[in-house]
């Protein structure tokens, strides 16, 4: 074969190898296997520059070299080129086999709600705001003096007999209820005309039963004004047990006897569960009291440096744990202190 001949044949070998390893390449599948036949060490195209690198002529040599450089850079970046295309299908697949729907409702976390006992408290309160009285503290760690003698219970008074309590030192008590409220707040404000409500944690010595507990929760409003009469006492809460309870529950009110308000009243509400038939949680009765009220005795007035000429008002005490009792048919007390979740979390009053 003449010299010029050869150099065609190696031309066409190398121009047919060019176009056929640049239509392999679409092959995707392919593209390592075709990487490793043309490119790499020991590849089509070392292999080609090896043989030239023994040519003697050194034009031919130099032609062949760069047909074989433009083919390998060529070859190089058209795999380059699919392999990015391969790596973006690649994500954009995972990215569709991954997508996010917005739109998905998401998993619930259940939300614990409140003790039924705060959010009765909360409801109470809203109410009182309504009617213009204000919220406020007082300790549950109290004084014999504020407890006690201050509400017309001195020493050896027989009504202390059932306000027995824990005692810290011989002066220092746990309260045996809200009441030590009224004092505090009157003494700190003479003259001044009040509506106040509160609400905490009381304690007794009471023996621990279906409806009594040792620690139980009270809520104490009074007023505190000019002309302040007993209908006011009893339209106040007529108004709010029925809030309560609903407009047309049967409510009792009862003469009773507390030492700090003159005349005292027990109101009882109808036992919801038997209807006033009678059942274990109103002892037969058909009725459950709720709470204790009463005008202001005017010694309490005087005991708080108030002119008792000029001033009168009126005071109520309930139970929360009884209140709810009756709200909700409850049977034992107990069951708001076991922290039993099934027990808690059907309450929702909508103050969560
Ligand atoms: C008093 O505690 C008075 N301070 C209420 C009062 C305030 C009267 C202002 C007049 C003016 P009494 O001891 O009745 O009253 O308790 C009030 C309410 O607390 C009761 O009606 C009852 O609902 C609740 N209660 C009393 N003892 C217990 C107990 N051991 N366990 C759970 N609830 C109780």
């Amino acid at each position: 074969m003449s010299e010029e001949k050869e150099k065609v044949v190696w031309e066409e070998e190398i121009n047919t190898l060019i176009k056929k390893s640049l239509q392999e390449v679409h092959d995707f599948s392919k593209i390592e296997t075709l990487k490793k036949k043309y490119l790499e060490k020991g590849g089509i195209i070392s292999q080609f520059f090896q043989q030239i690198s023994q040519e003697k002529d050194l034009q031919k040599k130099k032609k062949l070299g760069e047909l074989i450089n433009n083919w390998k850079n060529k070859l190089a970046a058209k795999i380059k080129e699919i392999e990015t295309k391969i790596k973006e299908q690649k994500s954009t697949k995972e990215l569709e086999e991954k997508r996010v729907d917005i739109y998905l409702e998401g998993i619930k976390i259940p939300l614990a709600n409140l003790h039924p006992i705060t959010q009765i408290i909360q409801k109470i309160y809203d109410l009182f705001l309504q009617l213009g009285y204000q919220i406020v503290e007082s300790p549950e760690i109290e004084s014999e003096e504020y407890n006690f003698n201050k509400l017309n219970m001195p020493p050896e008074h027989p009504a202390r007999d059932m306000h027995d309590t824990f005692y810290l030192d011989t002066n220092l008590l746990l309260r045996t209820h809200t009441s030590n409220t009224q004092i505090r707040v009157m003494e700190n404000n003479p003259h001044e005309e009040l509506r106040v409500i509160t609400a905490g944690k009381v304690y007794r010595r009471d023996e621990d039963d279906a409806t009594h507990t040792h620690q139980f929760t009270q809520i104490e409003g009074f007023v505190v004004g000019q002309d302040i009469s007993f209908s006011h006492l009893k339209g106040t809460l007529e108004l709010v047990l029925k809030k309560l309870f609903g407009e047309s529950h049967p409510l009792r009110f009862r003469p009773s006897y507390f030492p700090f308000t003159e005349p005292s009243v027990e109101v009882d509400a109808q036992c919801p569960p038997c209807q006033g038939q009678g059942c274990n949680i109103c002892k037969k009765s058909g009725w459950v009291e709720v709470l204790g009220a009463g005008l202001i005795h005017p010694q309490v007035l005087k005991n708080c440096n108030y002119d008792n000429q000029r001033f009168t008002g009126f005071a109520f005490g309930l139970g929360v744990e009884r209140l709810l009792m009756i709200k909700y048919g409850i049977e034992d007390i107990r069951h708001f202190y076991l922290n039993d979740i099934r027990f808690l979390k059907q309450f929702n009053l909508g103050y969560n």
